[in-house]
């Protein structure tokens, strides 16, 4: 009698423990905004950097970022016709008060009193300092921060005084209606631009045949004899939807954005300490055509770092252009740590754009963690069954400086938001219930007396 009282009495903590966890759960909000409109016409290039976008504010944890670019009907367009060569977003803060035109602002927030551009936590200097970004993968990309962990924005404590925190959007767009070559285009092949010099005016890098420094903002890709220009003016947006968590820092912890570059110049000397000083980025490179022709075209280009940082990575997805056949990060002994493959399209739609890379596979691990002076390898692969220009190989990875206690409630709520988790825990709380109600009913009949429901 005694041990039936105990099973049950155990059972019904079970069970009060177990349906109070989901109050842990976030509130994850969303909202969709469009950038504002670009005209594009048949071989165009668009490449604004757009202040002050629409955007969540206050104190917030992002956990995510989505985009893709639509026509004025609001109808996706597929990257065969308008190409999206990359978009990014990052923070700034701007003086008060200052009310400059978009015009007016300079393109590089680098060093100025007016602005000062938020930065990711590295590695590369001067380029690729997003929080977010990413391609033609856009559509088919998970950008979802893992719970517990967001990307701590607009902590009023950090925000200069005096300064008002703003979002910075660049979208890298190609018309590639009516053109001569569609992979030359999105590959910014120089002659076809037919560009000699860069976008600031200053002659091309001997040798250069192509990358962005070829279809910069307002340049035109050659077009097809006999094309008919007809009016195909057009008009797009980015359109972008953020999702995001009022900041509580008591179900939450802070994730940081690194991104790592295969391109990077970095080498280990004497005393260096891997800090992002010590840091170039080329961010593009080119993969030469192989020369014996067959099925080991693979272009591997490797990079190591050394990483400025103690941490846990808990989120990496790669980017790469067409032609990428996979990426990876690995530690100095060659443990894998997160792979990220490219998914092709084979149709004709949004989303499923044959010969494009329209998703690459992001990584979830158990959070892996790094330490400061540790080496880590990245790895991008290419096939060079045909040469490419100006291909990317950046590996973003989000660190959390902290895991969640064991048992704190963080660690319920870690596990009451994991999407497995409500119906693994609703199968639980019915066969606790069905336990229950067995022990229960054969206890009432040895006891000889029948229950009120029965
Ligand atoms: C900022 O400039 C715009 C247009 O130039 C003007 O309409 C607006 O009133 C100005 N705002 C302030 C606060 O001066
Ligand atoms: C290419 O540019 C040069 C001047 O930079 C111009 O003379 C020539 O007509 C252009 N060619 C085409 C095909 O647009
Ligand atoms: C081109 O079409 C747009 C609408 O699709 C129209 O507003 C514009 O006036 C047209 N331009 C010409 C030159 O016909
Ligand atoms: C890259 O290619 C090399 C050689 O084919 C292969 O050993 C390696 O596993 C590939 N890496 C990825 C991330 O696909």
């Amino acid at each position: 009698m005694a041990r039936c009282y105990l099973i049950i009495s155990s059972l019904l903590l079970l069970l009060v423990a177990l349906s109070i966890s989901p109050s842990y759960t976030l509130k994850i909000k969303s909202a969709s905004f469009l950038s504002p409109k670009q005209v594009m016409t048949p071989g165009s290039v668009a490449n604004p950097y757009l202040f002050d976008i629409d955007f969540p504010r206050g104190h917030i944890g992002l956990k995510g970022f989505d985009a893709e670019v639509v026509d004025q009907d609001g109808n996706p367009v597929p990257l065969h016709e308008t190409y999206l060569h990359h978009w990014v977003v990052h923070p700034y803060y701007v003086r008060k008060g200052l009310n400059l035109s978009q015009l007016d602002m300079p393109r590089d927030l680098g060093s100025s009193p007016d602005y000062i551009l938020v930065r990711n936590g590295g590695l590369c200097r001067d380029r690729v300092r997003q929080y977010f970004g990413l391609g033609s993968e856009t559509r088919k990309t998970s950008t979802y921060v893992p719970d517990p962990y967001a990307i701590e924005i607009g902590n009023p404590e950090e925000t200069p005084d005096g300064y008002e925190f703003k979002w910075l959007l660049n979208i890298h767009a190609i018309d590639t209606r009516g053109v001569v070559d569609r992979q030359g285009c999105t590959e910014c092949r120089c002659d076809l631009y037919n560009v000699t010099v860069d976008e600031y005016g200053r002659a091309l890098e001997h040798g250069y045949k192509g990358g962005q420094d070829c279809c910069y903002d307002k340049t035109q890709c050659r077009l097809r004899n006999g094309f008919d220009r007809g009016n195909k003016t057009r008009t797009v947006y980015l359109k972008y939807t953020v999702r995001w968590v009022d900041w509580d820092s008591s179900v939450l912890l802070p994730a940081k954005v690194y991104i790592l570059d295969v391109t990077d110049s970095w080498e280990r000397s004497e005393g260096s300490t891997g800090d992002n000083h010590e840091h170039f980025c080329h961010v593009e490179y080119d993969v030469k055509l192989c020369k014996t022709k067959g099925d080991g075209c693979v272009d591997v280009k490797k990079k190591s770092l050394m990483i400025p940082f103690n941490g846990y990575i808990v989120y990496g997805v790669a980017h790469q252009h067409a032609g990428g056949i996979g990426a990876a990060l690995y530690r100095e002994d060659g443990e894998g740590i997160c792979s990220s493959m490219p998914k092709y399209g084979n149709g004709h739609e949004p989303g499923n754009e044959a010969g494009y890379i329209v998703g690459m596979s992001s990584c979830y691990p158990e959070p892996v963690k790094v330490t400061n002076g540790e080496t880590l390898n990245l790895e991008f692969n290419y096939s060079n069954a045909i040469g490419h220009t100006g291909v990317m190989g950046l590996f973003y990875i989000l660190v959390a400086q902290q895991l969640p206690e064991p048992g704190s409630s963080l660690q319920a709520h870690a596990k009451s938001v994991s999407f497995l988790a409500f119906p693994a825990m609703t199968v639980i709380v019915a066969v606790v219930v069905l336990i229950a109600a067995v022990v229960y009913r054969r206890q009432n009949m040895e006891d000889g007396y029948q229950s009120l429901s029965t």
